[in-house]
This record gives C-alpha cells, structure tokens and sequence, in this order.
C-alpha cells in the first residue's frame, strides 16, 4: 500500500488509473502515453473514449467498491476525468493506490451547496445564494436571495441540465417540483459581462502554475466557444489566477483544477464553478500552449515538475455537437481546408443532440482570426 502523501515520483513506465471514460479522459490517456504511461480506465460503459486509446478498459458501475479496489490495486495513482463519481469509490481507492485529487476535494466540489460553502468560508467571491432542501428553505431562499434567480441541483448538474430560471416564488416552486425536490442551490442571476476560465495545477509539493484566463461563450448553457488569450483587465487576469491558487491551497489539491468565473458589468469577478479535472475551455491548450491541461495533469499527479503554461500563439476552440449530424456526416475535408485548424473527435458512435463529439482549434496572429477560422472551419462541416 502507498502513503498517500507520498512524494516520491510516479516515474514513466508507471500506471496510472482514470475513473471516468469520456473525452477528457480520452486526451489524458493521449498525453500520458506519450509520456510512455500506461493507462487503465474504470467506467460503467464498454468502448468508452477513453477505454479505446487505454491499454485497459474494466467496465464496470462506480459504486462496484470491489471492482474499484481490484482497479486500485492495478495502478501507481488513481485521477478522475468525472467528478460525479460516489465519495465512497474514492474512498476505497484511497485503501490501495494514491488518489490525486482526494476523495474529500471530490466531496466538496461534486455538490454545488459545500462547494459554494467552501469559496464562502475562504472569503471567495460567489454570487449571493442559498440553500434548497425543503419548501421551507425554498420560501426563504426566494425572499434572502431575490430574483431573478437560477435554481440548480445541488450534485449531478452538467451543460446546464438540472437548472432553471426563477422569477417569483412560483416559478420557484414549480422549477423545484420538476426537479422532484432533490437537494438544491438558489442563485441570484448574475449580469454578465463575460465569463472566462482558469486552470491550475498544483504539484505534490504545494508548486502551482495556472494557464491564463480563457474566455467562453456558451450555447444553451451549453460550452460553444472559447478563446485565449481573454480580453480580461490584467488586474482581473491576475485576479482570477490568485483565486485558483487559494481554492487549491484550501482543499490542499494535488492535480488540475478549472474555475469558471462570471466577470459582472461592474468589473467584478465571481466564482460560478469549480471542476477537479481537465476543462472543455482548455482543450486548446492541447495545440496552442507548450504544455496542455492534459500533460499538466499527468504531470501534478505524478509528483514531476509542472510545464510551462505559455500560450504559443492566440488560439479559438468551437465544441461540435451532435446535432451536427442531423444531416448526415459532417464534411470534414472542408473544415480542414481551412488554415491552421486541428479536428479532435472523441471516437462516439452516436450523435445525439447536444453531445459534444469533438472539437476544432485554429490559430493565429490574433485571437479574432483565430476566432474567425474556427467558426469558419465549423460552418465548413455543415456544406455537404
Ligand atoms: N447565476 C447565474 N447568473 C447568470 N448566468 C448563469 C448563472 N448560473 C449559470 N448561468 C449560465 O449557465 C451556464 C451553466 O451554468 P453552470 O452553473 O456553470 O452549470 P454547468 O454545471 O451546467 O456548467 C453558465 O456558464 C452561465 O452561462
Ligand atoms: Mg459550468
């Protein structure tokens, strides 16, 4: 058994063990491969993304505690690529492999209420909110936080799902009777002026390196573009950067860390999520950055020395979707005719409306080309 806070490092040639199996621990396992890693992947689905570049898939439910420490007992350290995976499977790994992040970050930010907590108690600025666990604190809510409101299930929520607009009380009450009134978060609405992102690593001995702020545009709550670097203040930049490095000197974090801020009309940041794993808004880090949030990961959980961050070039990512398939196979050779644009695909076979599928990076002299050739490049995938 390994000492958890051992610091001797995890040398090439180790194992590292993902639970999760999408695309984020697809790129992963692409990173620590290169790196000459070996991966093993833990999953309730067979020919999962990340299972098909792993050199091994177990498919199994993550509260199969026995599966999870057969998986452990297999692997130098175990990461996570999905945050909603039980506390009690980090848990049981923790009895036989290291776990970077631990089971307790995990904890705190797979559950919007402790998270908001945690940020509150450090003296983070969060948006005023409250909790939702009974009709009781559904009337109070309203009344202490105002509206408009968005009220958000407190664990399980992703791309949006799992929240609504509130404007009354009623609208209150019926938004939480269509969540069957699961645990919950009230949040004041915020006016946005932007939203960006910060991901940071922090290494076994407390080092940290953050990439600078991305900007995002979302969808229907759904990520569709970012860009880097943001047009942020650099008052706000380095604002945002010293944020990251307190959540993650809080949960005392061993790994990669994204937070998604909202930057308010008035100049002010506010912490809107946290996620213990790589970010959709960094995927560009993958062709645009020295080092990408992958390697970054690899890396902080291995106990090796962190990569520079620097961005190489200003760089676009725009997210494909499901629905792009409506019409039949996108036209990939026109998307690559365009200059300087990279096709990721995650290796899903089905297409479903709103399932991210893959990405496009562009880059170039200035982050609105790189902007104009991604969406270009997009647009291209719809002339069949
Ligand atoms: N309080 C809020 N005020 C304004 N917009 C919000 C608020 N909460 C969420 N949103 C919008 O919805 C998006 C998704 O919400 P988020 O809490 O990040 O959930 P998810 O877990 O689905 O990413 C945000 O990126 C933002 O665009
Ligand atoms: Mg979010």
């Amino acid at each position: 058994m390994s000492a958890r806070n051992s610091s001797k490092p995890i040398l090439p040639g180790s194992t590292i063990g993902v639970l999760g199996g999408g695309q984020l621990g697809r790129m992963f396992a692409m990173a620590a491969r290169r790196l000459g890693y070996r991966v093993h992947t833990l999953a309730p689905d067979q020919d999962t993304p990340t299972g098909q570049v792993a050199d091994v898939e177990v498919v199994a439910p993550y509260d199969d505690l026995d599966a999870v420490r057969a998986f452990a007992r297999n692997v130098d350290v175990v990461t996570f690529e999905f945050e909603n995976v039980p506390a009690a499977a980090a848990t049981a790994a923790e009895a036989f492999a290291l776990v970077r992040p631990t089971g307790q970050a995990l904890h705190i930010t797979q559950h919007r209420f402790r998270e908001k907590t945690f940020l509150a108690q450090h003296g983070l600025p969060v948006s005023p909110y409250a909790p939702v666990r009974s009709e009781e604190e559904l009337q109070k809510a309203v009344s202490s936080v105002g509206t408009p409101a968005v009220l958000k299930t407190a664990a399980f929520g992703y791309d949006g799902k799992g929240q609504a607009s509130i404007s009354d009380i009623e609208s209150a009450e019926v938004a939480w009777a269509s969540m069957k009134r699961q645990d919950a978060v009230l949040e004041k609405f915020v006016n946005l002026d932007r939203e960006v992102s910060v991901v940071g690593a922090r290494g076994v001995g407390g080092e940290f390196s953050a990439f600078a702020p991305f900007e995002n545009a979302h969808s229907r709550h759904i990520l569709d573009v970012s860009v880097a670097p943001a047009s942020l203040p650099e008052r706000l930049a380095k604002e945002a950067i010293e944020i990251t490095r307190q959540v993650m000197v809080g949960l005392d974090y061993v790994g990669l860390l994204c937070i998604e801020f909202f930057v308010t009309r008035d100049g002010r940041l506010l912490v809107n999520e946290l996620a213990p794993r790589p970010h959709n808004s960094a995927h560009l880090t993958f062709d645009a950055c020295r080092t990408s949030q992958f390697e970054q990961q690899l890396r902080a959980i291995c106990g090796l020395p962190l990569g520079s961050p620097d961005l190489l070039q200003p760089a676009a990512m725009a997210n494909l979707l499901g629905d792009l398939w409506s019409d039949g196979e996108p036209n990939w050779a026109a998307a690559l005719a365009v200059s300087s644009v990279k096709l990721h695909l995650y290796g899903k076979s089905e297409a479903r409306p709103g399932r991210k599928m893959g990405h496009l990076t562009a880059l170039a002299p200035t982050r609105e080309e790189a902007l104009r050739l991604v969406l270009q490049a997009r647009e291209a995938l719809r002339h069949r």
